[in-house]
């Protein structure tokens, strides 16, 4: 490939070689040679050299079809393309004066005419050739093979990749870049490694902390899988423009802004807890995804579902274990739960797509990511190790399917867990109901499985890991294999009388909902007991969830008494802030939208402001007390743990008490990190009506467009009627700028969240954000969609009147836009 590089006219040259594979069967000249390619404005074809003929070849919208009529030739393609005016952000693209490309899914065929599918790997050489002044840094993917001076201030730079590679994977930039470089030594083969980092010259000071996260993921990998990075070169550029969190374009990784740049000053702790597992993420995909690549975009969780569940052990090794599966959990339920039980329900391999890139969902990722971690349940962790080993290097080269990846578990698995497989095509989220009964000496366990009213629903093999207690000592503890629709396991007890206590699905061993025969007095006492942090904290969700229902049955709250007890101990005796603060969370409009088939936001705004209350009321002092031993270096721990406890509680005493925002402006005053400043501007934001904070901290960071981005999530997140004239105003601002998703998620997106208001019953919330859903459609049908999705997915659990108003724009939408995007997810809601 040759580009001739320019903003608005970048000119691609592409010499193809082409060859058919002897593996697929015998040479077939009726089958065509069909290259995709859309918006591209053909310039040349040449076959062998020779141009073709109009009659020669056939073109549609979005292919070139040839004849077949040789074993082996070449084919010669030149394309113009225009960058600038590629706001959807796929293919080659500008992102401020920089230019890149993102390729996955689709996006190759934006750039040239080429078989864009995954299973054609291929080797790269591509030649960059552009301004020297304009554009001075220019990379692609693989090692860098010649640099040229050329006239007229240009000058060309050639990259080569030697190891078949997808074009999903392919990558340029160009730009004025400033870089950090540093080397790294392999453990296992001693090997030296170029790692770079490139941002455009505003960011060059906060870059160390992706290098540094960079290393440890690279070792980590080493350590756990023996896994070694192959090429001589590492390198990840920041781009402000990006529809996505980051790329794992081989050698050259594209990230977002936001995801790669930080440091204390700028970034809060959870920016840079995401930067961590963000580079990981994409680090370790050169293993899965990129050496042992999909056959099909149908097998999209074979990399994404692995390589999520492969960060969240990363995540979970270097910070909290507890913390990380609470935070992974509590996600699980509120984003993929829900999206499972809404019309855009799929299983994690999706049966057709009109649109590939409305499927890179938390389905696909993150019941994906639990399919792996229950395989790892089943195997015990060193023979699921021993698996993954396994598979990476007899997979290494080849696109294969979710199909192999089984074989791999089921060959380290003495046991048949064929029934597994079902996990894969199976959509909607379990119901494992739990009864227990000790009589006779004997402890029966009786478990059974409901996926939901369809009959037709395949049974899943469902591993529940146990513990059973008796006398507050471990009796038995291991794992069900669940295979049966309904099974009884049955426990021999040594004397009558004996009173077994069972905590099942322990550490969320199976992404199901989980019915218990226990009361809720039962679940309290059962905490009193429970030693495990991930069990304490699921069973205070579980007692939260038992409170919203008896709530919706009487319409009162009974906190009890023995529950704000268990609460003062946590805050008493509880030393890690940051699982504390896990500990301590009141219940959210996410956490119970899930809970009933009908959703009354009333009913819900209620008993959360009722819990958390009761809560504070109750233990106002000790969290007091606690905040300023938080401030005043008087609690142990890491900074980023302690700066959580402290503006969760400043939260949530300014939120219950105007007197406390004093508390938030004076930390607002001294912070001298992002962590703490946005703490307590979200606080004034959220509960103040002062304006001073909000306009002091848009003067000081507006220049900066990463932490700006903030400022817009505070403002739209407000729970009051007017906040829909601040988002005009926003809209406004000089900083706004919808081709920018990062902008368009911190304002829209961030809207949408805001549940009270963006349900609010005048339906202003509805006609606002659909408003802009249509307009983005013509900008970015990628962002459209993906707000689409989260706007819309509520719809058939809401309450009439609001289900009406929200089809009327729903309808709206469909009739005015577009693109195959926004249409497949419109038409999932209202077909
Ligand atoms: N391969 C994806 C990026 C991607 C997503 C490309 C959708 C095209 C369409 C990348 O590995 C990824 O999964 N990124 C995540 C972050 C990750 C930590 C889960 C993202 O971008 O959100
Ligand atoms: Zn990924």
């Amino acid at each position: 490939l040759t580009f001739h590089l320019g903003e608005e006219e970048t000119i691609v040259e592409s010499n193809l070689k082409i060859k058919w594979k002897k593996k697929v069967g015998k040479f077939d000249k009726k089958i065509p040679l069909k290259l995709d390619g859309t918006n591209l404005q053909l310039l040349e074809i040449k076959k062998n050299n020779q141009p073709l003929e109009r009659k020669q070849y056939q073109k549609t919208k979005n292919q070139i079809i040839l004849k077949n009529d040789q074993e082996k030739f070449s084919l010669q393609i030149k394309v113009k393309i225009n960058p600038k005016k590629n706001t959807s952000l796929q293919g080659l693209y500008v992102s401020g004066d920089i230019l890149c490309t993102q390729n996955e899914a689709q996006g190759f065929r934006n750039i040239t005419y080429f078989i864009d599918k995954p299973e054609n790997l291929t080797t790269f050489k591509t030649t960059l050739i552009a301004d020297s002044t304009k554009y001075p840094t220019l990379l692609g993917n693989g090692e860098l093979i010649k640099e040229k001076k050329l006239k007229d201030n240009l000058h060309s730079v050639t990259w080569q990749l030697r190891t078949p590679t997808p074009c999903y994977l392919f990558a340029i930039v160009a730009g004025d870049l400033f870089k950090i470089q540093s080397s790294y030594t392999t453990s296992i083969t001693k090997k030296k490694k170029q790692l770079e980092i490139y941002s455009n010259c505003r960011d060059k000071d906060r870059l160390t902390f992706a290098m540094k996260c960079l290393k440890s993921a690279m070792r980590w990998e080493e350590k756990v899988y023996g896994l070694e990075y192959e090429l001589n070169r590492y390198m990840i550029v920041a781009v402000d423009s990006f529809n996505m969190g980051a790329m794992e374009n081989k050698g050259l990784n594209i990230f977002n802004s936001s995801l790669l740049i930080g440091n204390e000053k700028t970034s809060t702790d959870r920016n840079l807890k995401s930067i961590d597992a963000v580079i990981a993420h994409e680090y370790f995909h050169n293993w899965s995804g990129n050496r042992v690549t999909v056959r099909d975009w149908f097998q999209l969780t074979l990399k994404e579902g692995l390589t999520v569940f492969r960060d969240q052990q990363y995540t979970s090794d270097c910070y909290s274990k507890a913390v990380k599966r609470i935070e992974d959990v509590r996600q699980l339920r509120k984003s993929q739960f829900s999206e499972d039980a809404s019309p855009l329900s799929h299983p994690i391999q999706p049966q057709s797509y009109a649109e590939m890139n409305n499927f890179y969902t938390n389905t696909v990722y993150q019941k994906g990511a639990e399919v792996v971690r229950m395989y790892q349940t089943i195997l015990g962790e060193k023979k699921f190790n021993e698996a993954l080993r396994y598979y990476f290097k007899k997979y290494d080269g080849m696109a294969i399917t979710v199909h192999e990846f089984f074989e791999c578990m089921q060959k380290f698995c003495k046991e048949d867990i064929s029934l597994f497989k079902n996990w894969y095509v199976q959509k909607g989220t379990p119901t494992v109901k739990v009864k227990d009964i000790a009589f006779n000496k004997e402890y029966k366990i009786t478990l059974s499985q409901k996926i939901s009213n369809d009959k037709k629903a395949k049974k899943l093999l469902i591993p529940l890991s146990y513990q059973i207690t008796l006398n507050n000592k471990i009796f038995k503890k291991g794992i069900f294999l669940l295979k049966e629709k309904e099974q009884t396991f049955t426990f021999k007890l040594d004397k009558l009388g004996d009173k077994p206590l069972l905590s099942i699905n322990n550490f969320f061993s199976s992404p199901v909902y989980l019915e218990t025969n226990k009361s809720l007095e039962e679940n309290i006492e059962q905490l009193q007991k429970e030693k495990d942090p991930f069990g304490k904290w699921d069973l205070v969700q579980q007692i939260q969830k038992k409170l919203y229902f008896q709530f919706l049955e009487t319409g009162k709250l009974k906190f009890p008494k023995t529950l704000l007890d268990i609460y003062g101990e946590f805050l008493a005796k509880e030393r890690d802030c940051e699982y504390l603060t896990t500990l301590i969370d009141p219940p959210s409009v996410g956490d119970l939208v899930n809970l009933t088939k009908e959703i009354d936001f009333n009913l819900i705004k209620k008993f959360i402001n009722h819990f958390t209350k009761t809560f504070i009321k109750a233990h106002e002092k000790t969290l007091l007390s606690l905040c300023k031993d938080c401030c005043n270096g008087k609690r142990k721990g890491k900074s980023y743990q302690i700066r959580a406890l402290k503006n969760k509680i400043l939260y949530l005493l300014c939120g219950h008490n105007k007197s406390y925002l004093s508390l938030a402006h004076s930390q607002y005053k001294k912070s001298d990190n992002m962590t703490d400043t946005l703490g307590a501007l979200t606080s004034i934001v959220h509960f103040d009506k002062d304006e001073k904070v909000i306009n002091n901290f848009f003067k000081k960071w507006q220049k900066d467009n990463i932490v700006i981005n903030q400022w817009f999530v505070a403002q739209a997140t407000i729970d009051k009627k007017q906040v829909i004239n601040s988002l005009n105003q926003l809209e406004k601002n000089p900083c706004y700028n919808v081709l920018e998703p990062n902008k368009v998620r911190s304002l829209i997106g961030a809207f949408i969240s805001n549940s009270f208001q963006y349900h609010h019953e005048s339906g202003q919330g509805y006609q606002w954000v659909s408003e802009r859903i249509i307009h983005l459609d013509t900008i970015n049908p990628q962002m459209a969609a993906s707000l689409g999705k989260a706007a819309f997915q509520l719809y058939p659990k809401l309450p009439l009147q609001q289900k009406r108003m929200m089809l009327k724009w729903m309808k709206k939408i469909n009739k005015k836009v577009t693109s195959a995007n926004i249409k497949e997810v419109m038409e999932s809601f209202i077909l």
